[in-house]
């Protein structure tokens, strides 16, 4: 078995002897670790939640008095009490007003590991990956609230600093980290982004 290979069975292994439904809930404990991104009580938007392994990492690390809610093209089955899941498409012009109406304004956190069904054809896979990045860039004004911290799965590639550029205008600090959970999986990276500066703010410090 090569190496990449034997992770990743270890990682499943791991999932399923802990209750987690993917191996990716271990990056998100991995991130967590190292970059304190949840606190108690914090409301936190998950995108591309299916099929629920953040949701669990995110609903232990916020508690009872904290709220998650994710969203995914496909049906999640029930998580915990502290979470809430929406069934939609994250482009729908309906899903500022569906999240909102669950989490009564603005989050502490949005998470994102949105990713697009993978042809194979690298320049495809990476645009599309990007397109959701930008998506979910585009709609913090409506549903981050200031000082708050994302965390964005992104495909390696030449649209990387693009994004980059664009999240170093609206956020303090920007980290790129692949958790090693990830390593050695395709070429995706997460973004850690701390303190929140809706546009507007930099406007008025103009
Ligand atoms: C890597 S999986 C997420 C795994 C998840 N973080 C977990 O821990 O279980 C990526 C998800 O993005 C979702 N997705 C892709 N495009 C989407 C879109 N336009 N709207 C909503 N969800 C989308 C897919 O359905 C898929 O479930």
């Amino acid at each position: 078995m090569k190496l990449r290979e034997a992770k990743r069975d270890l990682y499943r292994r791991l999932a399923a002897a802990q209750g987690y439904r993917s191996r990716a809930a271990f990056k998100l404990i991995q991130l967590d670790e190292r970059y304190r991104i949840f606190r108690e009580g914090d409301k936190v938007l998950d995108l591309g939640a299916a099929p629920g392994g953040w949701l669990q990492v995110a609903s232990e690390r916020v508690g009872l008095d904290g709220l998650v809610v994710g969203v995914d093209l496909k049906g999640i089955p029930r998580v915990a009490e502290n979470v809430l899941t929406i069934r939609m498409d994250v482009f729908s012009s309906e899903l500022v007003e569906a999240v909102t109406s669950y989490t009564n304004g603005k989050v502490d956190v949005i998470l994102s590991d949105l990713s697009p069904n993978l042809s194979g054809i690298w320049e495809l896979d990476h645009g599309r990956q990007i397109e959701l990045t930008m998506r979910v860039i585009s709609l913090m004004p409506h549903l981050l609230k200031p000082s708050g911290s994302a965390v964005l799965k992104i495909f390696d590639g030449e649209e990387l600093p693009l994004v980059k550029s664009q999240l170093k205008k609206i956020f303090e600090k920007i980290d790129t980290t692949k958790p090693l959970a990830s390593r050695g999986q395709s070429s995706e990276l997460y973004l850690i982004c701390k303190h929140y500066k809706p546009e507007q703010d930099l406007l008025s410090q103009t």
